[in-house]
């Protein structure tokens, strides 16, 4: 995507260094710092303290990850134990997105199978490259799928804004390029449709005023940041047209793991008869799985990830703290949609009900465990 005239991404592989470089997403929107990933512990702190967080780019990053432990391996980079250790250490980095371990089992299957050091570097690389265009190419499709949802709904309302509310960053930040559930809104727009998103700010890390905002600011798409729990309200008065919102990891029957407060989302969307959409490339999806809460854990973070609030203070990034600073925080990351409450799916396949049936319909050669 675009930032000020520059084609961006948030991982990207820079030929001349040789490095995996990264946007360090924990001070954006402002300030813009690009990060070196040089060994396979930089690549475990930039997923576990976010500088990339979104399931599609955990997923690209963990890929690359594969790649930068055997670069940094050297002799051991033969021994199929210790890869196999380092790749465990990356998929602990979170525990929730399914990309993570899709993307790092798919790069370390490829690896595994070269017999010389330098031929396993080589395919790692390769592998890695491949999920990053492979990725991309899934979130221009889900934007192509997705633009009927929106260009319909504009239809009748004879081409007055379709207002579409989204959780947490979905994005292109979250992903390779267009997002998730971002991508029918940029390509609705691309194609002149009247689009106005509201963007919830998403506490505690507010990916959704930071950016989400900061996203479609670039892109040049309406937007207005609510607080977490203004959405009910505006769907009580008619104010959203559209739920759409990205997942960490979704069941095969159709259960969502997304950003705490999706849920809640998804409640009143099912109250007020809003459509609620999920968009996910199929590496979202977690084959083996179909009970949601049962059997997705939810990632607990830090507590003072609630009790601080991070901000702009005159040009310096600062650290505020809210509660009485006695008081405890719990901060559970992730929470979990029934598919009962989901509309339906937009992925690179096309669109498809929340249910099993229509899911495997879709993807028929996705058996359980396969990567
Ligand atoms: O904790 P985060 O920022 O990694 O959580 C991200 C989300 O919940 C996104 O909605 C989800 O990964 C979908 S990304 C396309």
């Amino acid at each position: 995507m675009k930032v000020d005239g520059k084609d961006i991404r948030p991982i990207w592989y820079n030929q001349d260094s040789g490095t995996v470089q990264v946007i360090d997403q924990r001070f954006l929107p402002h300030e813009f710092i690009v990060e070196d990933l040089t060994t396979t512990d930089d690549v475990i702190e930039a997923i576990k303290d976010m500088y990339v967080r979104g399931a599609p780019l955990i997923g690209a990053t963990g890929a690359f990850g594969v790649y930068v432990t055997l670069v940094q391996a050297n002799n051991k980079g033969n021994d199929d134990e210790y890869l196999i250790n380092e790749c465990k250490r990356l998929k602990d980095a979170r525990p929730t997105a399914m990309n993570l371990f899709w993307g790092v089992d798919r790069v370390m299957k490829t690896a595994l199978s070269q017999a010389s050091y330098a031929k396993r570097v080589e395919a790692a690389l390769n592998e890695a490259l491949e999920v990053v265009e492979e990725e991309a190419q899934n979130c221009r499709k889900i934007g192509e799928y997705g633009l009927s949802i929106v260009r319909e709904i504009s239809e009748k309302k004879n081409g007055k804004p379709v207002n579409i509310l989204t959780h947490c960053n979905a994005g292109w930040l979250a992903c390779i390029e267009y997002g998730t559930a971002t991508a029918p809104i940029y390509t609705a727009f691309d194609n002149s449709i009247d689009v106005h998103v509201w963007v919830d700010e998403t506490r505690p890390l507010n990916q959704g005023s930071r950016l989400t905002a900061w996203e479609l600011g670039k892109h040049g798409v309406n937007h207005t940041v609510i607080t977490d729990n203004a959405g009910g309200h505006l769907m009580q008065h008619g104010m959203v047209d559209l739920v759409i919102v990205g997942t960490d990891r979704t069941t095969r029957a159709g259960d969502v793991a997304n950003k705490i407060g999706t849920y809640l989302k998804a409640l009143a969307a099912k109250d007020n008869h809003i459509p609620f959409y999920v968009a996910l490339p199929s590496s979202t999806f977690d084959w083996d799985i179909t009970d949601g809460i049962a059997d997705i854990p939810i990632e607990e973070r830090d507590p003072d990830e609630i009790r601080f609030v991070q901000g702009d203070c005159n040009g310096e990034i600062k650290n505020v703290l809210v509660p009485p600073k006695d008081s405890p925080a719990a901060n559970h990351a992730f929470d979990v949609t029934p598919a009962r409450l989901v509309t339906g799916f937009i992925t690179e396949r096309g669109v498809c009900k929340a249910t099993e049936n229509d899911i495997m319909s879709l993807f028929p050669d996705k058996i359980k465990s396969d990567l």
